[in-house]
């Protein structure tokens, strides 16, 4: 009889064993495999939903995609790129590539000549360009314009570098002067377009000034956030980046 006793006390000490590590693993792992972001605001704290299929998602070096994240609906841009094949460059989320097709119609409409440069990377283009940025630049240069895979908007789908379309300045800061990287400050907003890397604001999104990177936001926010001069970032009170 104490045998048994004694028994059952050994098979429930495990069985207690095994669940306590479960749980705690489990603990472990979540903030690694599910991004959150948990941002303050002036009246309190809110938390801000990083589902990585709503077009305001945050993502940078702070916030990472999950692992394997591929976007749904990604469709082909109908726009003219600087290159002719078709390739998942040429692609967008459905929503971000419809406003992007409205605005390069509607720029055009106004003399403004945009082309597409890259829209949605793979976990794998992003990997195989950011060691090649590496590569060529060194890690630490190369950090500072170009997103380690698993923290790149072109990996949501929702981002598109673009270029004028005589060529000049293709991403290059120069192009910020361009009659092109104006209009586009100026009206990209009302597509639900932000420049996403403004200048001076390097030390809050962790990247360099790239006028030529388009985000879609969708219009409300990307009207908030063009008007008030802001980034992301400080759109939902999230931490700067401070690389
Ligand atoms: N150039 C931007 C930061 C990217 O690589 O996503
Ligand atoms: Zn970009």
């Amino acid at each position: 009889m104490d045998k048994l006793l004694i028994r059952d006390c050994i098979i429930i000490f495990a069985v207690l064993l095994t669940s306590f590590t479960d749980i705690f693993r489990d603990t472990k792992i979540k903030p690694e495999s599910t991004p959150s972001v948990h941002a303050k605001q002036n009246n309190g704290s809110i938390h801000v939903d990083t589902n990585p299929e709503s077009i305001s998602v945050l993502v940078n070096n702070l916030h990472k995609l999950p692992e394997n994240y591929s976007p749904s609906e990604l469709i082909y841009a109908d726009i003219p790129f600087v290159f002719q094949e078709k390739t998942e460059k040429q692609k967008m989320r459905k929503e971000a590539a419809e406003a992007i097709n409205q605005l390069f119609t509607e720029a055009r409409t106004q003399g403004i000549y945009l082309l597409g440069v890259s829209g949605y990377r793979s976990h794998s283009t992003q990997t195989v360009l950011f060691n090649n940025y590496v590569s060529k630049d060194g890690y630490d240069k190369a950090r500072t314009y170009s997103a380690l895979p698993g923290t790149s908007e072109h990996e949501t789908g929702l981002a598109i570098d673009v270029t004028g379309g005589d060529g000049r300045c293709p991403a290059e800061d120069c192009f910020g002067e361009t009659k092109e990287a104006i209009w586009l400050e100026e009206h990209a907003a009302e597509y639900g377009f932000i420049i996403r890397y403004p200048k001076g604001k390097e030390a809050i999104t962790g990247y360099k000034y790239e006028p030529w990177h388009l985000r879609f936001v969708g219009k409300s926010i990307a009207l908030k956030i063009m008007k008030k001069r802001i980034t992301l970032e400080e759109y939902f009170h999230a931490e700067p980046v401070n690389k």
